[in-house]
C-alpha cells in the first residue's frame, strides 16, 4: 500500500541526533605501546632476550624476523585447532570489562548495558579478524609513569629500562578507567647500567586469556556526558601492539542514555559499535599508523607505512587516501576518478576528523551524528577503512548497502552542488517531504555537520510510515488518503482524495 501525501506544516522538529565528541577525547589520551626490546606477553613469547639487533632502532617495523617466525608459529596452531577464513585470521575477541566503579547502576540498567555491548561486540567480531594473541594477554605499563629516569645510553644492557623509580606511580589508567593489576604486565628497575640485578617494583599480572582486545566499558555520568546535549557515549583507545593496533580502549556510556522509559536497544548496540569502531582504528590519531598490507601474504607481514592518510582535496576537504577507501567510494558513487579520497568531516578547518563527512555519506555508522537505528548503516567505505588499518581482514560483504549518494558520481554532497535540488537526496527551504529511504516523513533541514546543504530529517513525532498507529494522529489530513501501514512509504505529492472515496 503506497502512502500518498500532502501535508500542512505543524511545528515538529526531527528528534536531535545523537552526537560523539570522540575527537574531543582522544588527543588528551596517550597510548601506551610496549617497551621497545621487550615482547608484548612475556609469557608466551618464548625469547625474553633482547629480539632488536640494532638497539638504536626501537622496533617499529614489522618485518622483524623473529616476530615473523613466532607468527608463523602462531598461524600453524591457529590453522590447526579452528577453521580459518581465507587470510589466515580469525575474528577478533573482544572482551568486555566493567569496572567496579560502575555498578552503581540498576538491575534493568545493568540488562541493558550487558545485552546491547554483546550484541555490538558480535556484529563486530563477525566482520573483523585478527592474528589472535596467544596465551594471555597482558597491557604494558608506561613507562614514563612509573618511572622517573631511563638508562639513555644506548650501549649499555638495560638501554630503556628503568633507572629509578618514580615514587608516587600508584596505577595505569584508561581515560578515568583505572586498568587492573591483573590485566597488567609487571616492571622493575635496574639499579645498575649493566646488570641484570633489579627491583621488582609491580609483579605480572595473570593477564586476559583468549582477548585480542580489552573493552572498559564504563557508565558514568561526567561533565562531558552534559556539555553538549545527545552526548551518548565517548571513548579512546590506551594501548596499542608495535603495529599500532589498538589493544585495549574505554568506552563511557552516558548513563542518561540507558535509563528511562525512552531506552532503545538498537540505538545502544548501534552506539557502542560506532565507538568501537573509533577504538580499533577509526581514529584521526590512528590514521598515520595506518600499514599497507597489500603486497603482504598475511595481514600484519611485511606490512609497510601509508605514509599521511589524509589530505586536503582542491575544494578544501579532507579525505583520506588509501587503497580499499578510493575504490569504496569509486563504486559508491559511480565514479572513476582517481583520486576520490573518503571525505572526512572538517569543521574545523581543514583538520581530519574521525567521522566522514555528513553530506556525502549520510547515514554511515562513522557519521559524526547518528540517526536513528533504522536509518543507519554499517556501510562499505567504513568497512574498507577498517580493511586499510592493515590491523584486520574485514568481512566486506558483511557491508549493509548505502542509499544515500548511490552512483551519483564523485561532486555529490559538496559544497557546489548540494543546492541543486533536482537531486533526490537534498532539498531548500523548511518545507515538508520525505526523507530519502522514504520511511519517514520528513522536513527540509540543516544541521552543524552539513554546513549549509539541506535534506529531510524525520519528524519528532509519528513520522514512520510503517506505524499503524500513526493513522489515528493524523485525523486531519484524511483528505489526503494517506494510509500507515508496515507496507506504506513516504511520497510527496499534490494527490488528494475525491469526496465520498
Ligand atoms: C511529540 O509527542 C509527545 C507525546 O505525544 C508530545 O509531548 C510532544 O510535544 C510532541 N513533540 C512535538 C515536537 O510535537
Ligand atoms: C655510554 O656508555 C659507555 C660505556 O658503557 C661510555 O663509554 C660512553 O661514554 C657512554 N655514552 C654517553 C653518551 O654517556
Ligand atoms: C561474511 O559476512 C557474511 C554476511 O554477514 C556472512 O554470510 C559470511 O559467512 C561471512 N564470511 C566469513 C568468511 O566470515
Ligand atoms: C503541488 O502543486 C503546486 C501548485 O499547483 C505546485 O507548485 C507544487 O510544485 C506541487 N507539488 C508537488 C510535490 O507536485
Ligand atoms: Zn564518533
Amino acid at each position: 500500500m503506497r502512502k500518498i501525501f500532502l501535508w500542512l506544516p505543524l511545528l515538529c522538529l526531527p528528534m536531535a541526533n545523537q552526537k560523539c565528541i570522540f575527537d574531543d577525547i582522544q588527543p588528551w589520551v596517550r597510548a601506551v605501546s610496549p617497551p621497545p626490546n621487550q615482547p608484548t606477553s612475556p609469557q608466551h613469547t618464548g625469547d625474553n632476550q633482547t629480539r632488536n639487533t640494532n638497539p638504536k632502532a626501537p622496533q617499529r617495523t614489522d618485518r622483524d624476523a623473529s616476530q615473523n617466525h613466532q607468527r608463523i608459529i602462531r598461524q600453524i596452531t591457529a590453522r590447526t585447532q579452528t577453521q580459518s577464513n581465507s587470510s589466515g585470521l580469525l575474528p577478533i575477541r573482544i572482551r568486555t570489562w566493567i569496572p567496579q566503579e560502575s555498578f552503581a547502576v540498576s538491575h534493568v540498567e545493568r540488562k541493558r548495558l550487558e545485552l546491547a555491548t554483546s550484541k555490538a561486540v558480535k556484529i563486530v567480531s563477525d566482520i573483523l579478524s585478527v592474528d589472535r594473541i596467544p596465551g594471555r594477554m597482558l597491557l604494558s605499563r608506561d613507562i614514563n609513569k612509573f618511572c622517573k629516569f631511563i638508562w639513555k645510553n644506548a650501549t649499555v644492557t638495560n638501554y630503556n629500562k628503568c633507572a629509578r623509580a618514580n615514587e608516587h606511580y600508584r596505577m595505569e589508567n584508561c581515560l578515568d578507567v583505572t586498568i587492573p593489576d591483573d590485566h597488567l604486565s609487571g616492571c622493575s628497575v635496574y639499579l645498575h647500567p649493566n646488570s641484570p640485578t633489579m627491583l621488582v617494583l609491580r609483579s605480572e599480572g595473570r593477564g586476559l586469556p583468549d582477548t585480542d582486545f580489552v573493552l572498559y566499558l564504563h557508565t558514568r555520568s561526567t561533565d562531558k556526558c552534559h556539555a553538549e546535549p545527545g552526548v551518548l557515549a565517548y571513548a579512546a583507545h590506551c594501548q596499542t601492539d608495535r603495529r599500532g593496533r589498538p589493544l585495549a580502549g574505554v568506552v563511557v556510556i552516558c548513563r542518561s542514555a540507558f535509563h528511562g522509559e525512552s531506552y532503545s536497544h538498537s540505538r545502544m548496540v548501534q552506539t557502542i559499535m560506532h565507538e568501537l569502531f573509533h577504538v580499533l582504528g577509526f581514529s584521526k590519531e590512528l590514521f598515520d599508523m595506518w600499514k599497507d598490507c597489500s603486497h603482504s601474504s598475511r595481514i600484519g607481514e611485511d606490512c609497510v607505512s601509508h605514509g599521511q592518510v589524509t589530505n586536503i582535496d582542491g575544494t578544501g576537504q579532507v579525505r583520506i587516501y588509501t587503497p580499499s577507501v578510493i575504490r569504496a567510494m569509486q563504486k559508491h558513487l559511480g565514479s572513476s576518478e582517481e583520486e576520490l579520497g573518503g571525505p572526512l568531516e572538517n569543521l574545523a578547518a581543514n583538520e581530519p576528523s574521525s567521522h566522514w563527512e555528513a553530506r556525502v555519506l549520510q547515514g554511515s555508522i562513522m557519521a559524526a551524528a547518528l540517526d536513528r537505528p533504522e536509518l543507519v548503516r554499517v556501510d562499505p567505505l567504513t568497512l574498507a577503512a577498517l580493511q586499510d588499518t592493515g590491523w584486520y581482514y574485514v568481512n566486506q560483504s558483511a557491508a549493509q548497502r548505502m542509499e544515500w549518494g548511490e552512483g551519483q558520481g564523485s561532486l555529490f554532497g559538496s559544497l557546489a552542488t548540494c543546492h541543486d535540488i533536482s537531486s533526490t537526496f537534498f532539498c531548500a527551504g523548511s518545507g515538508l517531504g520525505c526523507h530519502y529511504l522514504h520511511f519517514h516523513k520528513g522536513v527540509c533541514q540543516s544541521d552543524q555537520y552539513l554546513e549549509g546543504c539541506r535534506v529531510y530529517k524525520p519528524l519528532t513525532n509519528e513520522s514512520e510510515c510503517s506505524k499503524e498507529r500513526n493513522n489515528k494522529v493524523n485525523k486531519a489530513e484524511e483528505w489526503s488518503g494517506e494510509i500507515y501501514s508496515p507496507e506504506s512509504r513516504c511520497f510527496f505529492s499534490n494527490l488528494s482524495r475525491e469526496r465520498g472515496l
